[in-house]
């Protein structure tokens, strides 16, 4: 499959979140031409940056009292534990599962922002929205 360039349709309005995915297609994009001496060190790194772009948004989700917060949960758990399988197989010389991996992963990733993510950002900006306007007619 070819690589799935970055794009502006997967913009979701929110610089630190789209930076992060930005970066994560990025990755993904390189990991799938590396070399299979590189994986486990280029993995395990990839394995780091989807921590930290999850752990935000869950405690993003927290903060706001996300109603869908199980299920976005889910998605991010289901993606990470293959990559806690695939990162220890690549470790001991085991490719096969990594490469069907990284060749999914793209599309899975850009599923995820145009829908689950996209609905976080939208339910996020619009409870700014609310909060401001409740702060202006507090004020009032
Ligand atoms: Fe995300
Ligand atoms: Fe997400």
């Amino acid at each position: 499959m070819e690589n799935i360039a970055w794009s502006e349709d997967l913009l979701l309005g929110v610089d630190e979140i789209d930076r992060s995915h930005q970066l994560f297609l990025a990755q993904l994009n390189q990991l799938r031409l590396a070399a299979d001496s590189d994986l486990p060190e280029k993995l395990a790194a990839l394995t780091k940056e989807m921590e930290s772009d999850f752990f935000h948004e869950e405690a993003l989700m927290e903060k706001l009292n996300y109603p869908d917060i199980k299920m976005h949960r889910e998605q991010h758990a289901m993606v990470l534990s293959a990559f806690h399988i695939i990162v220890p197989e690549v470790m001991q010389g085991k490719f096969s599962n990594a490469r069907n991996a990284l060749e999914l992963l793209p599309q899975w990733l850009v599923m995820h922002i145009k829908t689950v993510d996209k609905a976080l950002v939208l339910f996020w900006l619009q409870a700014k929205k609310n909060s401001c306007q409740t702060a202006v007619s507090m004020e009032i």
